[in-house]
């Protein structure tokens, strides 16, 4: 029985390496979905074979619950809420990892698990000392990080969801308050691991700071940065699994653990790309500080373009880039999107889309979006790759975009997202805006480019307005 329950860990956790390489491609991502599916079903049933493994019933009945809620919540959730179910999930991963450390603390002060743990260092002199530390800080990190994890990812779904405010939230001395919490979890984590004997109510003092860290850390978060703390709260949630794995002995959730831990930190380390922020000042909180000037008042004036207009400059041209942004997904426009360029490229014109590595509300939102209306992953353009040709452009069609196209990011100091690479769709000859109003995208800030004199606002709701210009493109 061993034997076999080893060979299917090893299994899973082939499954899970194909499965995220899978997911690296929009045209593999399905079946890569699928195979991490089936690794983690599988590293689940081997687990429910260990030998003399208690309360089976409860497990199941547990096992039943959460898979219904899954299936349930999954199958009702829109697109546009997809970030923060993904927020939610990441959460409970870290929570269950807490969960499970907690158990075993549990075992440690009323079970077998410290006598146990004692008789395996018996006779094991210094380096039985050094495996005892080693166990009870490991067993802390899982705890601590497990727990900042969860509440800091409910905090970010809150955000994301718009039950909290996106803004940054403030409170005095809130650097020293959060920094400080952080500084008293290490200090505690020695502690714990140098007089065991006195340390069940630390352990529990240790617990709640960290679920208290998770919310202050992510609050002072606000609109443009939060793609790098979501991405950063996703490695801490592969850390406290890894961190479990290695206490319980269990490879398979080890592994799993080192590979969302690390594709995370590394997307974390993309997103600091995409910000130009440093995760050391993620780690401070050092957010939103901008230069402390304040943020330019806007001038000038604002000129909107008819749908007629808009097809004829469109029908006319020989280089349009589409700019998406969260408004297309919030429009749910995609399929029309691609309508619309179809029949642009029938007429002969070159069409685009131009990526921005923020653009939405999760990372890659807009592959995913318009994956799913089978745009060519050709017609894909990072924003490196682009910028430099929108001096040559015709048209960009910005659809529901607008932090990712402000020239604020460039040559306002004062602005909170000063600093953020952006898609210099300025640079364009003709910028063409649809949105429903003036109101100012996820980080709060007005946009400069919406009083360039190139720039013509085209107001509505992007599905509604799509599909009157696809009509009036076939008028032509
Ligand atoms: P935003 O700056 O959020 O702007 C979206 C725009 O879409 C809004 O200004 C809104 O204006 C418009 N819109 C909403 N619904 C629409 C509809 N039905 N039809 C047409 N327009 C609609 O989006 P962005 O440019 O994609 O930037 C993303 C922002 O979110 C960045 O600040 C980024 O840092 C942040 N963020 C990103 C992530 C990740 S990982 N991607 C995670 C969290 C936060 P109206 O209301 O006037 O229509």
């Amino acid at each position: 029985m061993e034997t076999l329950i080893q060979i299917g860990y090893l299994v899973a956790l082939v499954c899970f390496v194909l499965g995220i390489k899978g997911m690296s491609h929009p045209d593999t991502a399905r079946r890569g979905n699928w195979t991490l599916a089936l690794g983690m079903g599988l590293a689940t049933l081997v687990t429910l074979m260990q030998p003399g493994l208690g309360n089976l019933p409860l497990i199941l009945i547990s096992l039943g619950l959460g898979s219904w809620w899954g299936i349930r919540m999954s199958s009702k959730a829109q697109m546009t809420e997809m970030p923060q179910m993904v927020s939610l999930l990441n959460g409970f991963g870290g929570l269950a990892a807490a969960l499970v450390a907690l158990s075993e603390v549990v075992d440690m002060f009323y079970g077998d698990a410290m006598a146990n743990l004692l008789m395996e260092v018996m006779g094991m002199g210094v380096l039985g000392q050094y495996y005892l530390l080693f166990y009870v800080v490991t067993l802390m990190i899982s705890l601590a990080v497990g727990g900042i994890s969860f509440t800091g990812s409910v905090m970010a779904m809150a955000k994301l969801d718009g039950k909290v405010s996106g803004q940054p939230l403030r409170f005095p001395m809130q650097g020293l308050v959060t920094n400080g919490l952080l500084v008293i979890m290490l200090v505690l984590t020695v502690a714990i691991a140098t007089w065991p004997s006195y340390t069940l109510p630390l352990i529990v003092i240790l617990m709640i700071l960290s679920l208290v860290y998770g919310v202050l850390f992510v609050l002072p978060i606000g609109g443009a940065d939060m793609p790098v703390v979501i991405s950063f709260l996703n490695s801490l949630t592969g850390l406290t699994a890894a961190t479990t794995g290695l206490l319980f002995d269990n490879r398979a959730m080890l592994m799993g653990g080192v590979l969302v831990g690390a594709s995370g930190i590394y997307l974390t380390m993309l997103m600091c790309k995409a910000m130009n922020r440093t995760l050391g000042a993620v780690l401070l909180g050092q957010f939103n500080s901008g230069s402390g000037q304040a943020a330019r008042e806007m001038s000038g004036q604002i000129k909107e373009i008819g749908l007629y207009d808009t097809a004829v400059l469109l029908a006319y041209s020989s280089r349009v880039v589409v700019v998406p942004g969260y408004g297309l997904a919030v429009a749910q426009a995609q399929h029309l999107v691609h309508e619309l360029e179809k029949i642009l490229a029938a007429k002969g014109a070159e069409c685009k889309y131009a990526i921005h590595p923020v653009a939405g509300r999760m990372p890659g939102h807009m592959n995913v979006l318009l994956a799913e209306a089978d745009v060519s992953y050709d017609l894909l353009v990072e924003m490196e790759a682009i910028n430099p040709d929108f001096p040559l452009t015709d048209v960009v069609l910005v659809i529901g975009a607008n932090d990712v196209v402000n020239p604020a990011a460039e040559n306002d100091p004062g602005s909170p997202i000063y600093g953020m690479p952006i898609l210099q769709v300025h640079q364009a000859r003709n910028v063409i805006v649809i949105k429903r109003s003036m109101a100012a995208g996820y980080a709060g800030v007005e946009n400069e480019l919406f009083y360039d004199p190139k720039t013509r606002m085209l107001f509505g709701d992007a599905k509604a307005v799509l599909g009157d210009l696809i009509q009036a493109i076939k008028g032509l």
